[in-house]
């Protein structure tokens, strides 16, 4: 019966010492790099979305960023933004992850949609910093109907912006401007004769109400109030036969043709918008007050001559059309000389080269192009280009089709020009036939040097960042490259921004069952550098300045991705409750960075169970050998013990301490 006892002692007492944590620095230090690429990962080995789960966060899964390719200039400070979505994820939403991949924010909005998110930005309104993103009805497929959030740094949902003039929302774009106004698309059923296209069979029920398309608008309104600053409907200025999409069975109220696709919106400091339209193949440049058409790039009412051997109007199914200032590029790019009466401007947009599996127009890649366009600066009405007769119906299928495209559609006015300045491409080609962006990064300072440029590849799992001079610096892949054009995980955009975000609900707190490591972890919390462990013998929830007193620090640590772990310290003793402190780069606690209290319970402050328990967290061959010697001195000293009680059993003679067997144990102590 003394062996249980013994064998506790001896644990107490041993155990601390051969035990005793001498790895702090393997879970304090900062990543220098992320994981290794990891090939299984992409070859979908472990399904077509690997993501990583987090004990203070049931609800949240990052993806398993995979680097094919990471270099230290991606580590700028600024954050990924990305809305991962489809058909191989259960909890879509917006989500922030750091250079790294680690994740930072997620949040899956539940709707009855889905809570498929959209076009995850960080954009300036009135002076403050919000997150703005899309939300809504999105079974349509390739647009939607619903609403742009926008979310302050507490990640508390503060504005909800819609259309005007009782429209809803398309999910393409939601772009505020300096003025305090916000553009966005709208997707309206409105009937159009569209017998052109495909002739209706009034006997067939699926031809029921033809002549209807999907007309494409966009809407400058006013973000505070929701008034209409400005509205465009694209087919009161762009024919119908623009288009390349072909309509197969649609053009019906059920089911009506998208014909121009409209995808993106840009304002300039000249009032005017730039768009894109996926089906036309085109961006159009149009008059901020009377709405006319300026010029149109691309496709078949193109006005510009190609002077890069057709690299510049060999875009198709394109998104994302921005201008970008001349400027941009200091090193890289010199505007030509300025000559009296011509504009010249750099445009950006991403190349899809595709549409949803068909790939009869463009290159065999995406891309992301830089272009640089001159025309007349005066002109403000139609183009001088005539239009061209390159108007082929949709099924066609010839393999020169895209060469034929371009000469039918390069410019003979030679006041307008277009000239590639740069192509991005990742390095494996990849195509994307859906969505995509293109983002001249923001640069600290901004002197002097070229921004990089990142490109999103929209239906497929992957962003890569480029160096301005197009030399790919990191290429992410955030689910398994087996998954490409497939459509189980897109992301529509992903950007990069600066981001300070301070949620105002505490840090998550976990425990292991074994009573021996800490998790913390505060999602949306940017400016978090240390977490401090604190415990207590009480359990005062720490309010007030005798419960603060209560708390003692017992270790502070770097934080270490989303989840920090935090190993409980054999000195941590009879402790019952613990509590974890956000700490900010100067050392100061940040607002709100209290977590919940931790109650150990009872037993778990028994100090040589919990010494026990914390024998299994980390196993060297050190351990295991100090442990069995441990465990084997332990058991002489219980053999010895046994060995001399059997030899005084047997002497049964005078003089033994243990004589308390015969009822006389009043001699153990004190026996000289
Ligand atoms: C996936 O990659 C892993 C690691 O390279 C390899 O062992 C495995 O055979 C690959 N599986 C498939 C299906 O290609
Ligand atoms: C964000 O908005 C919420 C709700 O209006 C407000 O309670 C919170 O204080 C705001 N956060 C910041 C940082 O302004
Ligand atoms: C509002 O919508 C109606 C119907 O779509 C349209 O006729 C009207 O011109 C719109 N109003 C404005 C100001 O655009
Ligand atoms: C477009 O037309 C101009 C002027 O004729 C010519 O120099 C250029 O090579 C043409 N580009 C293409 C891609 O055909």
């Amino acid at each position: 019966m003394n062996t249980p006892l013994l064998l506790l002692w001896h644990l107490a007492t041993c155990l601390p010492t051969t035990l005793a944590h001498d790895s702090d620095t393997a879970y304090t230090s900062s990543p220098t790099a992320p994981p290794p690429y990891n090939a299984a990962y992409d070859n979908g080995t472990f399904s077509y979305y690997p993501v990583r789960s987090y004990a203070t966060a049931e609800d949240l899964h990052s993806p398993q960023t995979n680097f094919l390719q990471w270099d230290a200039r991606c580590d700028d400070g600024l954050y990924y933004f990305v809305t991962p979505r489809g058909w191989g994820i259960p909890d879509p939403g917006p989500m922030i992850l750091d250079s790294y991949g680690e994740l930072v924010w997620a949040k899956h909005f539940d709707n009855k949609f889905g809570g498929q998110a959209y076009d995850f930005m960080v954009q300036t309104y009135q002076g403050q910093e919000y997150l703005t993103f899309w939300l809504g009805d999105d079974r349509v497929r390739g647009h939607g109907s619903g609403f742009y959030y926008m979310l302050n740094s507490s990640y508390d949902i503060v504005h909800r912006v819609g259309a005007a003039n009782g429209s809803s929302a398309d999910l393409h774009e939601f772009l505020i401007t300096p003025q305090g106004t916000a553009l966005l698309t709208m997707y309206q059923i409105t009937p159009r004769d569209v017998t052109d296209f495909r002739q209706f069979d009034p006997a067939n029920p699926e031809d029921h109400n033809p002549n209807f398309i999907w007309e494409c608008l966009f809407q400058e309104v006013d973000v505070a109030t929701g008034e209409l600053v400005f509205e465009w409907r694209a087919s009161d200025h762009v024919d119908l036969h623009d288009t390349y999409h072909g309509i197969g069975p649609g053009g019906t109220e059920h089911d009506p043709f998208d014909w121009f696709h409209i995808n993106s919106v840009d304002k300039d400091e000249l009032g005017n918008f730039l768009i894109s339209a996926r089906y036309t193949h085109s961006i159009t440049y149009i008059d901020g007050k009377t709405g006319d058409i300026i010029w149109t790039l691309g496709g078949r009412s193109n006005a510009f001559m190609d002077l890069s051997d057709g690299f510049g109007l060999n875009f198709a199914w394109q998104h994302d059309a921005r201008f970008v200032p001349l400027d941009t590029f200091p090193n890289m790019y010199r505007a030509p000389p300025e000559r009296a009466g011509y504009t010249t401007r750099l445009v950006t947009l991403f190349d899809n080269a595709a549409e949803d599996q068909h790939y009869e127009y463009g290159l065999t890649y995406s891309r992301g192009l830089l272009l640089e366009l001159t025309y007349p600066t005066t002109l403000n009405t139609a183009p001088a280009a005539a239009r061209s007769e390159h108007r082929k119906r949709q099924d066609d299928s010839e393999p020169d089709l895209n060469a034929a495209k371009i000469a039918a559609i390069n410019g003979t006015n030679p006041d307008y020009t277009v000239r590639l300045v740069k192509s991005y491409e990742n390095p494996n080609l990849v195509r994307s036939s859906s969505q995509g962006s293109m983002q001249i990064l923001p640069q600290d300072g901004g002197g002097g040097s070229d921004p990089k440029v990142l490109l999103g590849y929209g239906l497929n799992a992957l962003w890569t960042e480029f160096a301005a001079d197009g030399s790919p610096l990191c290429d992410a892949h955030y689910g398994a490259a087996t998954s490409w054009e497939r459509g189980d995980i897109q992301s529509y955009r992903v950007y990069k921004f600066a981001w300070r975000g301070a949620p105002q609900s505490p840090p998550s707190v976990d425990i292991s069952d074994d009573d021996v490591e800490v998790y913390v972890s505060w999602n949306g919390a940017t400016e978090v550098t240390d977490w401090v462990l604190q415990c207590s013998e009480s359990a005062d929830d720490g309010e007030g300045r005798e419960g603060e007193q209560a708390w003692a620090d017992v270790v502070r640590v770097k934080k270490q991705g989303f989840e920090t772990l935090i190993l409980l310290p054999e000195d941590i003793g009879e402790s019952r409750y613990l509590r974890v402190i956000a700490l900010g780069a100067t050392g100061r606690r940040l607002d709100a960075g209290v977590s919940e209290t931790i109650d150990r319970g009872l037993m778990s402050t028994f100090y040589p169970l919990r010494v026990a328990a914390s024998s299994v967290r980390q196993i060297t061959p050190f351990r295991v050998f100090m442990v069995v010697v441990s465990m084997l001195s332990g058991g002489l000293i219980l053999y010895e013990g046994y060995r001399r009680y059997l030899s005084w059993r047997s002497g049964r003679g005078g003089g033994s301490p243990l004589r308390w067997r015969q009822g006389k144990a009043y001699r153990l102590l004190g026996e000289a």
